[in-house]
């Protein structure tokens, strides 16, 4: 056995968690033919080094110093040899002297370039042969060091080299996962689904789109109201004219009215000039009315007006203008509680909930969290840099089993958190932010139908048992490998349990 073998265990590789950064939707990717993928266990550095020189103490120096950093060394004493010893093993990385009687690292390096692509080449250049050192790096060489060099440089360049072959096989490894996603999950515009739920929601999103007919989607705080509101208009004939949105929220009310329709000049004390409103701005496309339940009563009169005549009057002014917007509306809050306060018009609301599309809370479609999950990995490793590669499996299980109140952009933002927090590639649970983890701990009240003067401890346990498994399985949607994660059990103790206890 070599001493010097750098196998994957000793180089302590992280626990792989249950997920591997896969999915993100990504259709131009053009794979680099030349770089392997790192497969799945696959130590990621050099291993092997293969050093070609004429002059044999050189040869022997860098053979130790390369031994001494845990590389195993073959070594040439020509051109013409690296290639021979190249036909018959692999090695990770060349390290050639430019200048040899024969063939010299140049053409070695050129002819690595065509046959051996996957290997790195590095070039050594004596004095007054560093023209041909840089040829050899235009010739696709990585580096040079110029001879006489220190050790250290030596090593230096070598792990240089290493982690950028680290990286290229690493973005291979990503490229290839995400071809895969692509052709396996499920999209609809930038919007992830997964679940029978959201399916339901990207199908009337497919009927609806074509029509100018008013949509109203309904749904909590983050579910993603907005992502299925430009669905509807990408899928649309308008997709080429704009997506103008507005939050009716946000807005102080003085301003809404002259935002949504315009103003002529001198209509109040600012208006120095006419200016158009966003339901002219939304020509030809479509208007998006977020939060329309905070719009103020007066101008919920003139939005109905609007959708009915199909024209509006700028604030100031008598004449009448044609529109030709689409318009969409989305709100959290519960529309026709408010119809009943009297806060939101009855008229208006019928007018609006004509097409109703209920986006369901994530937790009611809890499939949809672990391709989220790896989706929103994919995309924050990219904007911020980080570099988480998986998931833990006791993270990943409170990432299931957490209540999630504010829903996708709830887990958009803990994603973020956790990966900010994360070390060595692994997504741990202690990575998760307080909130996520607090939860955990707190869980609901259990009420189990037990007889009042039934005391058996054994009857209870067995009630509290079967009682969690439902709950498991609930919160899982009937995945049993992941129930059997939240539960603490074993996957066979769990099936186990579920045939003892008919739940099958
Ligand atoms: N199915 C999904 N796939 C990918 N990303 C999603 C999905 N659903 C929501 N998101 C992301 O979650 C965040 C919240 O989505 P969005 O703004 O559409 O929600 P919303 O319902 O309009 O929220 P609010 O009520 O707070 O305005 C966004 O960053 C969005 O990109
Ligand atoms: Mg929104």
């Amino acid at each position: 056995m070599d001493a010097g073998r750098r196998d994957a265990a000793a180089r302590g590789r992280p626990r792989r968690g249950a997920i591997v950064v896969a999915p993100s939707r990504q259709t131009t990717m053009t794979p680099s033919a030349e770089v392997p993928a790192a497969k799945p266990g696959e130590p990621l550095g050099f291993t092997r080094v293969l050093v070609v020189d004429d002059e044999a103490p050189l040869r022997h120096m860098l053979e130790l110093l390369l031994r001494r950093e845990q590389y195993q060394v073959v070594h040439a004493d020509s051109g013409e040899a690296a290639i021979e010893l190249l036909g018959r093993e692999d090695v990770d990385v060349v390290l050639t002297d430019v200048r040899m009687p024969g063939m010299g690292g140049l053409e070695l390096v050129r002819w690595l370039h065509a046959e051996r692509p996957g290997t790195t080449a590095i070039v050594m250049s004596a004095f007054g042969t560093i023209e041909l050192a840089l040829e050899a790096m235009h010739a696709g060489a990585y580096d040079y060091i110029a001879k006489p060099f220190k050790q250290d440089e030596v090593v230096l360049t070598l792990r240089k080299a290493e982690e950028r072959e680290r990286l290229r096989r690493e973005n291979r490894a990503l490229r290839e996962q995400l071809r895969d996603a692509a052709a396996t999950s499920d999209w609809l515009g930038d919007m992830l689904i997964r679940s029978a739920g959201m399916h339901a929601v990207a199908r009337t999103v497919r009927k609806v789109a074509p029509f100018k007919t008013t949509v109203l989607v309904l749904g909590e705080s983050g579910v993603g109201k907005e992502l299925v509101s430009r669905a509807i208009h990408r899928l649309s004939p308008r997709a080429d004219g704009p997506f103008v949105a507005v939050n009716c929220g946000a807005i102080p009310e003085a301003l809404l009215e002259s935002e949504l329709f315009g103003h002529v000049r001198g209509a109040f004390t600012d208006a120095t000039a006419d200016k158009r409103g966003l339901f002219e701005e939304a020509k030809g496309g479509t208007l998006f009315l977020d939060e329309i339940g905070e719009l103020p009563l007066a101008l919920q009169v003139k939005l109905l007006r609007a959708l009915q005549e199909e024209e509006i009057r700028r604030v100031g002014d008598t004449r009448a203008i044609k529109i030709d917007a689409r318009v969409l509306a989305a709100t959290s809050r519960e529309l026709a509680q408010m119809v009943e306060d009297g806060s939101f018009r009855q008229d208006l609301y019928y007018r609006l909930h004509v097409m109703p599309i209920e986006v369901p809370p994530l937790r009611e479609r809890r499939e949809d969290i672990a391709p989220l999950l790896e989706h929103f990995i994919v995309a924050i490793n990219r904007r911020l840099g980080t570099k988480v590669q998986s998931v833990a499996d006791d993270a990943l299980a409170r990432l299931l089993a957490y209540h999630w109140p504010g829903n996708v952009r709830e887990l958009e933002n803990t994603v973020e958190h956790a990966a900010v927090m994360a070390e060595g590639g692994v997504l741990q649970l202690a990575d998760l932010p307080e909130r996520v983890l607090r939860t955990a701990k707190s869980g609901g009240g259990v009420t189990l139908a037990i007889p009042e003067g039934d005391l058996s401890v054994k009857r209870a346990q067995r009630a509290l048992e079967r009682e969690f498994i439902l709950r498991a399985l609930a919160l899982t949607d009937g995945n049993r490998t992941h129930a059997a994660k939240l539960l603490e059990l074993s996957h066979r103790a769990l099936l186990y349990k579920i045939k003892e206890f008919g739940l099958a």
